[in-house]
């Protein structure tokens, strides 16, 4: 075609649209000046009231219950799908004595678990010391006073102590919605990356717990064995995709005028320590940039078992933190002039409880730069909870953790093969 016809051809449209805008014009005027009689041709009031009333219906209220020990971004993204699943997910956290006598001891007591679950994203409200199996009890003050309309469970068959369904009453009540296993990660496997640690060594070591701490916080014990041979939780499953990081985003950047607030450090076994702080550091601007630096960083720091969670892990459970706005996947170890001002960053914080605060003494303080510049503060942490704390509490049960876990990794085991595709919801 010749570019003149072309030209031809459009302007001939537009004269079209002008005329027919022109008649359009002429039509609303005619209604107008025909007054109450034209609005036969609107849309019919009925209509817009059914259409007004179910945008005002009733949230579709959603329940989901669970130990959220060890919280990791498995949970998150079980959460997350069933948040989908309605309007607002209200989550029940089940009570220590519950977990105690059907699983063995909690590594993360209660109230830390719920600020865990409360600081996730995509919860609404949540209910403490939740049964472990919904009674029918339980299932009718869910139904009456929490104005629930579905109970929500991942695809794994959640079996009682006596082998029945522990979701049978919801199911029979046609109230209840499935969501799809998170494949990756499991508490389980988290243990068994510490405990296999434990296992290595000689068996009278292995119950010198002081010496096992300090193999884990200076990283001077033995080397892991990477290849996860007689063990089988070494092996991580987790295989990170860009949509995952994209369903675990908010998709929205600092306004014009934001306080950007950065903080960094490792998030490691991501605990109520660092949500907390993370909450305070959210309260000192509009945005919050958090850094998370990389595992060669933290081995190189922390000593070669750490971290326990690779980067992408860690990223993933700061992502569904509400008090995060944004991560750096990989921040480097000092915050430099030049990230400041790319970033446009007005305040550097970081909380008085870390695992190691040595390097403020140090020649090549990483902090030296928002320092001078004015901009460095120290926020007291609300918590007195390290990695550390979480490692230690592990290890000090070791025993009975092993225990469970060699029967939990049985079952795991079992999972794995008998596995067919999973889609990546
Ligand atoms: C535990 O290990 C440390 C260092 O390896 C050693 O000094 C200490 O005597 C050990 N304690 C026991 C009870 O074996
Ligand atoms: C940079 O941050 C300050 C607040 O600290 C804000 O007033 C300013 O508008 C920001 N600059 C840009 C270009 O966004």
């Amino acid at each position: 075609m010749e570019p003149g016809t072309s030209t031809g051809c459009s302007a001939r449209t537009l004269a079209a649209c002008v005329i027919g805008g022109i008649v359009l014009g002429a039509s609303v005027l005619a209604l107008h000046l025909a007054g109450p009689a034209a609005i036969p041709s609107l849309p019919p009031l009925d209509a817009l009231r059914r259409r007004l009333r179910r945008r005002r219906r009733r949230p579709v209220r959603v329940y989901m219950d669970g130990c959220f020990d060890m919280m990791h971004y498995g949970h998150c993204n079980a959460l997350r799908q069933a948040r989908a699943l309605g309007d607002e997910l209200i989550v029940g956290v089940i009570s220590d004595d519950e977990i105690k006598a059907n699983k063995g001891p909690p590594v993360t007591p209660l109230h830390e678990r719920m600020i865990m679950v409360r600081a996730v994203k995509w919860v609404d409200d949540v209910i403490p010391d939740a049964p472990y199996a919904i009674t029918e009890e339980f299932m009718n003050k869910l139904f009456t006073e929490y104005n629930i309309d579905y109970i929500i469970h991942g695809d794994d068959p959640c079996l009682l102590p006596d082998g029945t369904d522990a979701y049978a009453l919801a199911k029979k009540a046609g109230r209840y919605k499935q969501i799809k296993r998170t494949e990756g990660v499991s508490t389980t496997d988290i243990v068994g990356r510490m405990l296999l640690c434990v296992r290595e060594r000689s068996s009278s070591d292995a119950h010198n717990h002081s010496s096992l701490q300090r193999q884990f916080s200076s990283g001077h014990g033995q080397k892991v064995d990477d290849s996860g041979s007689g063990s089988g939780t070494r092996v991580s499953h987790f295989l990170p995709t860009s949509r995952r990081i994209v369903q675990f985003s908010n998709s929205r950047g600092p306004g014009p005028d934001s306080r950007i607030v950065y903080i960094d450090g490792a998030f490691d076994l991501f605990h109520a320590g660092h949500v907390e702080i993370l909450r305070l550091a959210r309260e000192l601007g509009d945005f919050l940039l958090v850094g998370i630096h990389t595992d060669q960083t933290i081995s190189s720091t922390r000593g070669r078992h750490r971290p326990i969670m690779n980067l992408h892990e860690r990223s993933l459970s700061v992502l569904a933190c509400r008090y995060v706005d944004e991560v750096i996947i990989g921040a480097p170890w000092d915050v430099s002039k030049d990230m400041i001002t790319t970033f446009n960053i007005s305040s550097v914080v970081h909380g008085t409880i870390a695992e190691n605060m040595d390097f403020m003494e140090d020649d090549s303080n990483p902090y030296a730069v928002p320092i001078a510049m004015g901009i460095y503060c120290r926020l007291e942490s609300p918590l007195d909870i390290t990695t550390s704390t979480i490692i230690r509490r592990i290890v000090a049960n070791h025993e009975a953790y092993q225990k469970r876990n060699e029967k939990k990794e049985a079952s795991e085991k079992k999972y794995y093969e008998s596995k067919s595709f999973v889609n990546g919801e």
